[in-house]
């Protein structure tokens, strides 16, 4: 069955949506309030780097049934639901998330629509703020109590956000009538008769499914990052140790990768802002963890400067130095947060000559640290250099030999910021091998190798 439906917002999120509900065959108005992103996007170009989505997006555009527009209007007039996907970044100089994009789509929507319609919310959000926004459209909607909300929170990665959202792990949908229920299970029919697993909840249970899912990875990455800095300071190997934990069923192998830590435009920030809302409900103390998990996750690109410190000496005045990536994770050109770019500043802070290349963020890099400098390839990157810094753990960076990066470097040091390296490899090529939960020895892993 073919929904008439809008999506509100052509971020990150709103983009893949849009494509993909088109791809299932819903007919979809995007609405964003930025003209110039508006003609691009309806010229097939894609403003964010997402692998398969410029397919999608064309694809989408030449059915027919994929429209971006300024219109609220427009949206408001085509749409019998309308998905919420802007973004709810955090508040400068708070731990809460600022909401305003979210109120102002609200705002923009609400006294436009005079028929009986869903509003479905998919930002990530402050428990309770769908609650309020119900209240909000029930006051201001022309149609009152004919327009109804609720919640169906996205789960979907940056670089696999396609497959994420066409075969996701679950689809949650908070609701407080059955028939909006039905009306967003139609939305996703296919999905369902493909067997993806469904929860029904209220709106409140909704909104905290994506809060708790995304500190719960946090949680995973900070432990094994915790545990990174237990076996620096013991003798021990924390990607051994990661194997091991990794190998009882009850903890599992995904997201015990240590090194540098989480960033981006989604962990970071809802950590905070969910602490933020938990104080406010009077909570504060169930999420106290949190904030530990906050400081070890920022301490890890402390200890990557320590780490260089430790190689190249205290006094970084004028010191070469390279950092292979920029962006906060491989196979996206997203550099909010990123732990790469927050190294490279604080080396270039401390007098450092920072180079950085990135496949595919320097645009980005160069938009957000132009005080940096900025190489097209790693080789450029990393010639003359004192010390090379693996950040990112693009493929490009995994499969750098230790000869040829040898022949262009001032100095054979290198710190795998992700433990992706050989270890044996680079130091029986001469180079000094560190890696973060590993300090100051090259780690044998020979044994667990032969298991
Ligand atoms: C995250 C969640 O994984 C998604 O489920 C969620 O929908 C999304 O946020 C969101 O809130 O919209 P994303 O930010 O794209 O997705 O990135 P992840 O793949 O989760 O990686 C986050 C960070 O953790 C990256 O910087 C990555 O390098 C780091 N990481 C990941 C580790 O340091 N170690 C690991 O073992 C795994």
């Amino acid at each position: 069955m073919t929904v008439r439906l809008s999506v509100l917002g052509a971020g990150y999120l709103g983009i893949t949506h849009a494509a993909c509900m088109a791809h299932l065959g819903h007919e979809v108005v995007v609405v964003d309030t930025d003209p110039s992103r508006v003609r691009q996007l309806n010229t097939g170009y894609l403003p964010v780097h997402e692998p398969g989505l410029t397919e999608f997006l064309r694809d989408g555009l030449s059915s027919g049934r994929l429209v971006f527009t300024t219109s609220y209007r427009e949206a408001a007039d085509h749409g019998d639901v309308h998905f919420i996907c802007v973004g709810t970044p955090q508040l400068p100089g708070s731990d809460q998330a600022d909401l305003s994009q979210v109120n102002d789509c609200i705002s923009s929507l609400a006294p436009l629509l005079d028929r009986p319609c869903v509003v479905v919310g998919k930002s990530t959000v402050p428990v309770g703020t769908a609650e309020r926004l119900a209240g909000e459209l029930a006051r201001q909607a022309p149609a009152g109590g004919k327009v109804e909300l609720a919640w169906n929170p996205e789960f979907l990665r940056e670089s696999s956000a396609i497959a994420d959202t066409l075969a996701p792990d679950r689809i949650v949908i908070g609701v407080t009538s059955v028939a909006a229920e039905e009306t967003v299970r139609a939305v996703y029919a296919r999905l369902l008769s493909d067997g993806t697993p469904l929860f029904v909840t209220d709106l409140a249970t909704a909104e905290l499914a994506k809060s708790a899912a995304n500190s719960f990875l946090a949680t995973k990455i900070s432990f094994i990052n915790a545990m990174a800095e237990v076996c620096e300071a013991a003798g021990g190997d924390v990607m051994v140790l990661s194997d091991i934990l990794s190998a009882d069923p009850r903890i599992g192998p995904a997201f015990l990768r240590p090194g540098l830590g989480f960033g981006g435009g989604c962990l970071p920030k809802d950590i905070r802002a969910f602490m933020a809302r938990a104080a406010e409900l009077g909570a504060g103390e169930a999420l106290r963890f949190l904030r530990e998990m906050d400081t070890v996750n920022l301490r890890c690109r402390t200890r990557m400067v320590e780490v260089t410190c430790a190689l190249v000496g205290q006094d970084l005045t004028d010191v070469p130095i390279c950092v292979l990536g920029a962006a906060f994770k491989p196979g996206s050109d997203d550099v909010r947060d990123s732990p790469a770019l927050d190294v490279a500043q604080m080396l270039q802070g401390m007098g450092a000559r920072v180079t950085v290349h990135d496949p595919v963020a320097l645009a980005n890099a160069r938009r957000s640290c132009p005080q940096l400098r900025y190489a097209s390839s790693a080789l450029e990157a990393a010639g003359g250099t004192d010390v090379v810094l693996l950040a990112t753990e693009w493929p490009e960076f995994t499969g750098l030999r230790p000869d040829q990066l040898a022949r262009v470097v001032a100095q054979p040091n290198i710190i795998d910021g992700r433990n992706v390296l050989d270890p044996r490899l680079w130091q029986d090529a001469g180079w000094n091998y560190r890696a973060l939960g590993a300090m100051g020895r090259v780690p044998d892993r020979s044994s667990a190798d032969q298991n």
